[in-house]
Order: C-alpha cells, then sequence, then structure tokens
C-alpha cells in the first residue's frame, strides 16, 4: 500500500545494509503521548541525524522548544511531518535507521481519528507495534483503537513503551496497573507477544540507555528490545506462491512472468501450477538483472520463465503444484471503512488483491465491531473509519490465502468505481463453500431459442430521472406501441415493484441500492426469457445503473434519461410528496434530501420539461427502430 516514492526510498535503504536483519515497525499513539519526540529521540541516539538537521534542530529548540533550550525532539519528527504535509502525499511517513545489530523501518502514523486510513497503511506491511501510552493517562480510547487495527492488520508483537515515567516518580505501580490492563486487552484482541517497558521519551531513560531511576525494572531498553526481539514470519509454512505483476515479453523469443515471491521457495524444474485457472508447467529459469539463480524466495523479486507456453496474465498466481492456495469466488472477509461515503451493501466496487483487480460487492454486512470494545453490533452500512465483518462476492474466481497465514494473498483494497478512491481495507478471513454448492444448471433452451420464437431481440430500457419527470408517462406509451406493433414487452415500474418483492424497502441509500439491484436481476432474467423489458425507477445512482448496465450482453441495455429539472417536477408535483419533503415530513426524497446523479452518456436523453409524453415516446420507438429490436 506504500506510495511508489516511499517503496523507492526503501528499496534504496535495504541495498545498503543488505546483510542485516530489518524490522518492520509501526509507532502508534495518542496525539500528546509522546511519539514524536520518542521517534527523535531513537534517531538521534542512534546518531542517524545529519549534522544540517542536527544544527537546525538545536537552533529550533533554543527558539521555539518546550525544553528550556535543551534538545526537543519532537520538533524534529513534527518538522519533517510538516513538510511532507507540504504537498508531496505520502500517506505515511516512513523512516530509516539501523544500529551494528539491525536495521529498522519506522511507519510513523499520525494519531488523530481520521488518519485512521494512514496507520492502516502503515499496519500492513509492519512485523511489530510501538503502542505509546501516557504514564499519567493510562490506557486511552486511542490506545484501544490501534491495538485493534494492528491486530486486525496482522501484528503479533507490540512493545507497549509507558512513556512520561518522570512525571509519575517513576512509579513502579503505575507502570505494573498500565501493562496489567494492556495484557488483558492484548490476549481479547489475540496479540501473543507484549512488551512493556517504562521510558521517559524526553530524558531518554531505557529508550537505548537504562533508567537509574528506575532500577525496579529489570527488562531490556526500548532500542536493545527492538534490536533483538524475534519475529515469527507466518508464511513459512507455506508452498511457493508468486503473484504475476507483468508479462514480460521483450522479443519473440523470451516470454516471462515478473514479480514478488509472496511465500515458499521455487527452483528450476520444479512444478507450478497457475490459478486461478489450473494449467500446469515448469519452471525453466529464474531470471535477475545479475544472472540466473537456483533458486527464489520469498521477498525476492525475479523473473520466471515456463517450459511450456501457457496463457498467463497480470493477476494469476504461480504456485506450487503440491500445495496449491483455495481458489474462491465468495468470502467472509474484516472491512475497515475509510471513505466519507459510507459502504452500501450491494454497490459494485473494485476489489485488488496483490496484483489483480476484480469487481465485487458486498453481498452482507455480518456486524460492525466497535473497536473500543471489541462489540459486535448490528449494522446496515459502515461509515468512515467502522470496522466490520461482511461477506464479498466477487465476479470472478481469485486464488488466495487467509490473512492471517499471507498478508500479500490475504489483504486488499476496495476502489470506488466512479471516483477511484481507495474506500476500504480489508483481510479475507476464510472462503464461503457455500457456493462451491451451486453450479450453473446448463439449459437447453436459451434466450436466442426463446427471442427466435417471439421474433424479436430482448433488451432492457431502462428509464431513470426525477419523480414526477415523466419517465413512468413516457415508458408506458412506449410499451403501448412495441405491444400494438407485436413485441413481447413487460413494464417494471418502481412504485409497483414497491408493493410486491421491494415491499421491504424504504428510501435510504442502501435500500435504493438494494431495490435497484433486484430490480436490474429481474430485468435481465426477462430479458433472457427473450422480452423487450422497460424499467421505470428513478435509480438514482450512477454507480447502480452501471452495474445494471453490465448484467446485460452489449447493446442489449438502453438507458434513458427523462431529463426533467427538479423545479419542474416540483411544480407538477403528481403524488404531492415534493410539498411534503419541502415541509420535512419526507425524508431522503430525490432532489431535496438525497442526491440524483444524472447520466453522463445515456443511450438517449429526452427533455422532459417541455415535450409532450407522446412525442418523447415517439423519440423512443425512433432510436430503438435504429439500435433495438427488430
Ligand atoms: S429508487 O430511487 O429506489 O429508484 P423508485 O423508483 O423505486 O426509487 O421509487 C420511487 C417512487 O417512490 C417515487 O415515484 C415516489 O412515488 C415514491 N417515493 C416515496 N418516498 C420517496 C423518496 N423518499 N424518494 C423518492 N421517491 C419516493
Amino acid at each position: 500500500m506504500a506510495t511508489d516514492t516511499a517503496t523507492a526510498a526503501i528499496d534504496a535503504y535495504l541495498a545498503q545494509h543488505e546483510s542485516k536483519s530489518l524490522l518492520r515497525l509501526i509507532t502508534c499513539g495518542s496525539v500528546d503521548d509522546g511519539k514524536s519526540t520518542l521517534l527523535g529521540r531513537l534517531l538521534y541516539d542512534t546518531r542517524l541525524l545529519f549534522d544540517d538537521q542536527l544544527a537546525a534542530l538545536e537552533g529550533d529548540s533554543q527558539r521555539h522548544g518546550t525544553q528550556n533550550g535543551e534538545l526537543d525532539f519532537a520538533l524534529l519528527v513534527d518538522g519533517l511531518a510538516a513538510e511532507r504535509e507540504q504537498g508531496i502525499t505520502i500517506d505515511v511517513a516512513y523512516r530509516f535507521f539501523g544500529t551494528d545489530k539491525r536495521k529498522f523501518i519506522v511507519a510513523d502514523c499520525p494519531g488523530h481519528e481520521q488518519y485512521t486510513r494512514n496507520m492502516a497503511t502503515g499496519a500492513s506491511t509492519a512485523e511489530l507495534a510501538v503502542v505509546l501510552v501516557d504514564a499519567r493517562k493510562g490506557l486511552l480510547t486511542q490506545t484501544r483503537r490501534h491495538s485493534y487495527i494492528c491486530a486486525l492488520l496482522g501484528i503479533r508483537h507490540v512493545l507497549l513503551a509507558v512513556n512520561k515515567m518522570d512525571l509519575v516518580d517513576y512509579d513502579a505501580e503505575v507502570f505494573d496497573a498500565i501493562e496489567a490492563g494492556y495484557r488483558t486487552l492484548a490476549d481479547q484482541l489475540g496479540i501473543t507477544q507484549v512488551t512493556a517497558i517504562p521510558v521517559s521519551a524526553l530524558t531518554g531513560e531505557n529508550v537505548s540507555a537504562r533508567s537509574q531511576a528506575m532500577d525496579w525494572y529489570r527488562g531490556p531498553s526500548l532500542l536493545e528490545h527492538l534490536e533483538s526481539v524475534e519475529i515469527q514470519r507466518r508464511d513459512s509454512a507455506l508452498g511457493f506462491r508468486m503473484p504475476v505483476q507483468w508479462v514480460c515479453r521483450p522479443d519473440q523469443n523470451f516470454r516471462g512472468y515478473a514479480g514478488l515471491v509472496a511465500a515458499g521457495a521455487i527452483h528450476p524444474g520444479d512444478e507450478v501450477m497457475v490459478l486461478p485457472g489450473g494449467a500446469r508447467s515448469r519452471i525453466a529459469r529464474i531470471v535477475t538483472a545479475d544472472g540466473d539463480l537456483d533458486e527464489a524466495r520469498c521477498g525476492q523479486a525475479v523473473t520466471l520463465t515456463l517450459t511450456d507456453e501457457r496463457d498467463i496474465s497480470r493477476g494469476d498466481i504461480l504456485a506450487a503444484t503440491a500445495s496449491p492456495p483455495q481458489v474462491a469466488d465468495q468470502f467472509a472477509a474484516h472491512l475497515l471503512w475509510m471513505d466519507a461515503h459510507a459502504l452500501l451493501p450491494g454497490r459494485r466496487y473494485w476489489l485488488k488483491i496483490g496484483t489483480r483487480t476484480v469487481s465485487a460487492q458486498v453481498t452482507e454486512i455480518k456486524h460492525r465491531v466497535d473497536v473500543n470494545t471489541q462489540e459486535e453490533l448490528a449494522a446496515k452500512r459502515l461509515e468512515l473509519n467502522e470496522v466490520g465483518m461482511a461477506n464479498l462476492g466477487l465476479d470472478h474466481a481469485i486464488a488466495f490465502e487467509a490473512y492471517a497465514d499471507c498478508r500479500e494473498l490475504g489483504g486488499f483494497i476496495l476502489i470506488d468505481r466512479q471516483s477511484n478512491a481507495t474506500v476500504a481495507a480489508g483481510t479475507l478471513d476464510f472462503a464461503l463453500r457455500r457456493a462451491d454448492n451451486i453450479h450453473w444448471q446448463h439449459l437447453d433452451v436459451n434466450r436466442e431459442a426463446r427471442a427466435r420464437i417471439k421474433g424479436q431481440q430482448p433488451a432492457c430500457l431502462w428509464f431513470t430521472g426525477l419523480s414526477g419527470s415523466g419517465k413512468s408517462t413516457v415508458a408506458n406509451l412506449v410499451e403501448k406501441r412495441l405491444h400494438a406493433m407485436g413485441y413481447h414487452t413487460y413494464l417494471l415500474d418502481g412504485d409497483n415493484v414497491r408493493h410486491g418483492l421491494n415491499r421491504d424497502l424504504g428510501f435510504t441509500e442502501e435500500d435504493r441500492v438494494e431495490n435497484i439491484r433486484r430490480v436490474a436481476e429481474v430485468a435481465r432474467l426477462m430479458v433472457d426469457a427473450g422480452l423487450i423489458v422497460l424499467v421505470s425507477f428513478i435509480s438514482p445512482f450512477r454507480s447502480e445503473r452501471r452495474m445494471a448496465r453490465e448484467l446485460f450482453e452489449p447493446g442489449a441495455f438502453h438507458e434513458i434519461f427523462v431529463d426533467t429539472p427538479l423545479a419542474v417536477c416540483e411544480q407538477r408535483d403528481p403524488k404531492g410528496l415534493y410539498a411534503k419533503a419541502r415541509a420535512g415530513k419526507l425524508a431522503n426524497f430525490t432532489g431535496i434530501g438525497s442526491p440524483y446523479e444524472p447520466p453522463q452518456t445515456p443511450e438517449l436523453r429526452l427533455d422532459g420539461s417541455a415535450t409532450a409524453p407522446d412525442v418523447l415516446a415517439q423519440q423512443v420507438m425512433a432510436s430503438l427502430l435504429e439500435t433495438g429490436p427488430r
């Protein structure tokens, strides 16, 4: 999830310190817990500050410091933070430092709740979290929230830094109480490794050097712990897996598959499977810029060639044949919602997992989690910064691993299809096997056969527009004409369908999404039955109209925008609903309390304000005879 700039910087740093082991960590804490001071202190103590930065720090500390002219480390880190906020947007600031024993990459994430998104980005690659707590305040809501997200994103090691011990007279009892409270929380969250250290970031006590004032504490300093903690890699048990990042074809004679090995190891001659398709082949060569290798391991970037020609593209996964990952298209997953616009079940999003992008929808929100108490609550939508468990349905099957076993093949993001914004981070928990038992039944009588007997080409005419725009009136006239000409038709009207099939749905955003999903599916069945289907629903959201369109073959879906300005609809007000909405007696009324997103490229736009309905109906007929049913 890191940006390209960050990735390049990380690569450069790694190359420099090749032989030392690497620990990736994230620092979390509330705003005033002293995170910046601690980080600044660590960078200073490990002598990784450049001289000019140090000189600037000394100057700044004199001028603006809060420490009576002593070095104020918070200024250093906050200064860098401010710099990066001016223009260069990196979600997370990555800091690098090293000691004789180890090198470190720290994801430094802001503490405010609105930065949960950044925190999730940092946590998704970290192996250890430094959770800072102010000794005077103890565990706060933010401590719980950050710890929950760390656990969700697979962090099993926490260093609990109980900071500002100098302000509680280095009192062991204060420390013990905080540690005990945190261990209870960690148990609930499944964080198995907790090391608590009493520190004062300001004085440096127990940061890199032991504190004289806390002789009751016998454990390691913070830096000693970071240098020596052993991290168990979780994916060591998995066989070879590599998502194909791109297919490399410089000329006719070479075809290689480039990617980062996500798990296991591979050698020339090993048999591999291409997933989700299932084709098999053997590794011919492992190609790198420095020559061919006899082995590639987890974490290495390589290009593989195979002994056979296989149809492989970006997003496929090459895996050991002996223990391949599962393939599925329905999942139980955890989601962290990161967009101001709520998650709506039934809406389609792009799901990006590894190098693959597929269309997906949340079929059901199982529950929302109160991250402060771990309580599971009922929910129909997920709002910004909320976490929930949900079922997902994908349009195509993917090969995957549970996130708990492999982050690369189990972690995903959801992308809004209209705005292209990343709206959620998620973890695949397990595949829903119920889909395995439902197969497509082959039917001998198909759409073509049904259409032929009716002598027509089936199609869906999708009328969209505000309430009172005239869409039902026009649709009714069009159906009458088609019927008179001997075509087999059906008109699905919003008001009518809401009396039956969609009786359980109201007018909240999520209910509208479901309303359109159902009617689009029904329209598809009717087109499959060989009919010309007219749909007259407000269908206010672009996203769902697009979803409806994608259910049909190209050319079979005609979006007809009945374009009547709100003022005109309101003046007509055939059902008195606009008046009610204006009087505050009808919530979520389209155009007033709920948005209407006009189509950008409909097949047909009708001017519903000035033209008579039968003229509009003629326009529809004319456009159909050009492109539609014959
Ligand atoms: S949609 O937005 O979900 O597509 P649909 O077409 O099914 O709406 O239903 C719209 C009809 O429901 C309107 O023609 C109107 O008669 C009625 N209605 C009742 N409440 C509302 C509301 N809050 N917003 C829009 N239409 C409403």
